[in-house]
């Protein structure tokens, strides 16, 4: 087993993530009822978001930096409802809850109620639900909404990603000079020599311009519709990654880590991008790699 922030969650071995790189991405077979409810439950989950921004809420501190609020909680409490009650024997990992359920399953959910937490509490206007979904180990469904735009971004394995009804397709930019990029920072940040400053600034002087909004689901969701041309970060967790990834590579995009080692949910890394700049990312980052 694995432990990211708290949460436990199965390793992936060498030999796990080879198998992972062969096995197919297979659409399961009720994809239809899948993403109805990974819809019904973000949907729900962004009501919530919603009427806590305009209610109020409590701030804690799980670390100095890293805020929970009672929107978080809630909001989750929303998803894990909705699919439990529509797939009971499904797997559930959320972010604050952790692993839920025991019983293997060839589904597990993949869960952040609430991504740009700083950016929620502070008022920012800039976060998301994202809602992923895992079968046989492999990503294959995400649905991530932006409840203050009303942006709904979907995707399923060999469907095509979408921004409401709109298909979605990745920019056509192809130098790292012409690109706007975008990257976050983890809330390990004044603990680690490993926290993405030293890609940051080298980062700015070889791209166009790069942004840090503070959602990874929706920087992903904008690489994949043409807005952002790459993304990076050194420091995730899966529920950060799993609907984004899946959304990209249906828009056309590229997503692995910072080497040509088989990309794994489980790794931390991601590059995400439209593809055309994928190798001269990659190239700057470890040319430049701050480990
Ligand atoms: C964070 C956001 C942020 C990223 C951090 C994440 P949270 O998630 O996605 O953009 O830079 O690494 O932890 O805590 O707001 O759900
Ligand atoms: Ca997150
Ligand atoms: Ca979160």
């Amino acid at each position: 087993m694995n432990e990211i922030d708290g949460t436990s969650f199965p390793t992936c071995t060498k030999e796990t993530v080879t198998e992972m790189q062969t096995t197919e991405r297979m659409l399961p077979p009720d994809y239809p009822d899948l993403m109805a409810t990974a819809v019904q439950a973000a949907q729900r989950a962004g009501e919530t978001l919603r009427d806590y921004a305009k209610s109020g809420f409590r701030i804690h501190y799980k670390a100095a930096i890293n805020l929970v609020t009672d929107a978080d909680r809630q909001a989750e409490e929303c998803i894990v409802q909705t699919i439990r009650h529509a797939y009971p024997s499904h797997r559930i990992l959320a972010e604050e809850r952790g692993q839920d359920g025991t019983a293997p399953s060839p589904y597990q959910w993949i869960v952040d109620p609430l991504d740009g937490t700083t950016n929620f509490a502070h008022g920012f206007p800039f976060y998301s639900v994202s809602i992923g979904l895992e079968y046989r180990g492999q990503c294959v469904l995400g649905v991530v909404l932006d409840p203050v735009r009303g942006e709904l971004f979907t995707a399923g394995v060999g469907q095509g990603a979408f921004l409401d009804a709109e298909p979605l397709s990745v920019s056509a930019i192809d130098t790292l000079d012409k690109s706007l990029l975008v990257t976050g920072f983890a809330y390990n940040i004044r603990e680690t020599a490993n926290n993405n400053l030293d890609h940051f600034s080298h980062m700015s002087l070889r791209a166009q311009a790069i942004r840090r909004t503070g959602s990874a689901a929706l920087d992903l969701c904008y690489v994949a519709a043409g807005r952002f041309e790459g993304y990076w970060e050194v420091t995730l967790s899966p529920w950060d990654m799993a609907a984004g990834i899946v959304i990209v590579r249906e828009a056309g995009g590229r997503v692995s880590g910072f080497t040509h080692e088989p990309f794994s949910l489980y790794g931390r890394e991601l590059v995400a991008t439209n593809g055309r700049i994928h190798e001269q990312l990659l190239a700057a980052l470890r040319r430049h790699d701050a480990r």
